[in-house]
């Protein structure tokens, strides 16, 4: 495939980057000519170039810059699919923008930069197993049915990295004060983190829960007292609240 890259910063730049050894041929549009060399020396085995009007025919184009700013970019030609990791540009929008057979739509998160995003997508189904080969690259690839579903995603896994490093240092912060050292309760959340992700893979979070909690031991007690602080219902709101956001945007 030819995939041609416009906006190759922060997630533009993690695509790439977990691209580097597949046998795709990468092509990057430079927004100013003087952008040429430094993206040629970030990515030598992509092509860079820059031009007023970017040649899209044939080609699979990732869109990886700012909202504000796609509807300056002037393309030619007929692209095989538009793929958008732009926040809150509905497909709709695309397809006025841009010509192409198909359009999708994706949600990565931040951790895209360590290849292990849970990046939502959505869009035309006919170029699903294409979008999720290249959106494998910086993590897992999961499929959506509609855009409200996308907007549901991104206030999971898209604002959930925030929430969880929320968790993570409160209950640092937690063992902190209770006397622990600051670099071992850091130290000892990373691998909790880990560990639990690592669990969740093939287990149901209730039946996790309910393996730790002994009669009468000490994650009961340490379970009441998050459910007398709402806990659990703070996280509900925190979703709702940003899919409300994200369809608001959109
Ligand atoms: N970062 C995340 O965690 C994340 C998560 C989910 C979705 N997204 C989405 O990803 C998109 C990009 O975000 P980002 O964090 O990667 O932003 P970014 O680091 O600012 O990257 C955008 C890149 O696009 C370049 N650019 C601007 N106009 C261009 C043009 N006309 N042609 C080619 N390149 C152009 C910018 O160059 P200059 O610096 O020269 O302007 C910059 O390198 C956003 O729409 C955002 O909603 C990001």
């Amino acid at each position: 495939m030819q995939l041609l890259f416009i906006g190759a910063g922060n997630m533009g730049g993690a695509i790439i980057d977990g691209l580097q050894d597949s046998k795709n041929q990468i092509f990057i549009s430079a927004n100013k000519k003087e952008k040429i060399e430094p993206l040629k020396n970030k990515y030598p085995n992509a092509i860079v170039e820059y031009s007023e009007s970017v040649n899209i025919e044939g080609k699979v184009v990732i869109l990886a810059v700012k909202p504000q700013v796609y509807k300056t970019i002037k393309t030619n030609g007929k692209a095989k699919a538009i793929i958008s990791v732009m926040a809150g540009v509905k497909l709709d929008s695309l397809r006025e923008q841009f010509s192409a057979d198909f359009f999708i739509r994706a949600m990565p998160n931040v951790a895209a930069s360590h290849k292990a995003s849970a990046t939502a997508f959505t869009g035309d189904i006919d170029f699903q197993k294409e979008a999720k080969e290249i959106l494998e690259n910086i993590g897992q690839a999961i499929w959506v049915d509609s855009e409200k579903e996308l907007n549901i995603a991104t206030a999971l896994a898209g604002s959930g990295p925030a929430y969880m490093m929320l968790v993570a240092e409160a209950l640092a912060d937690g063992a902190v004060r209770m006397g622990l050292k600051r670099a071992t309760a850091q130290k000892l959340t990373q691998g909790l983190f880990e560990g639990s992700a690592k669990i969740l893979k093939d287990a149901n979070p209730s039946a996790v829960k309910d393996s730790v909690m002994s009669p009468a031991g000490t994650t009961a007690y340490g379970y009441e007292a998050l459910e007398e602080a709402k806990v659990r219902s703070g996280f509900i709101k925190a979703v709702e609240k940003a899919f409300k956001r994200a369809e608001e945007l959109s």
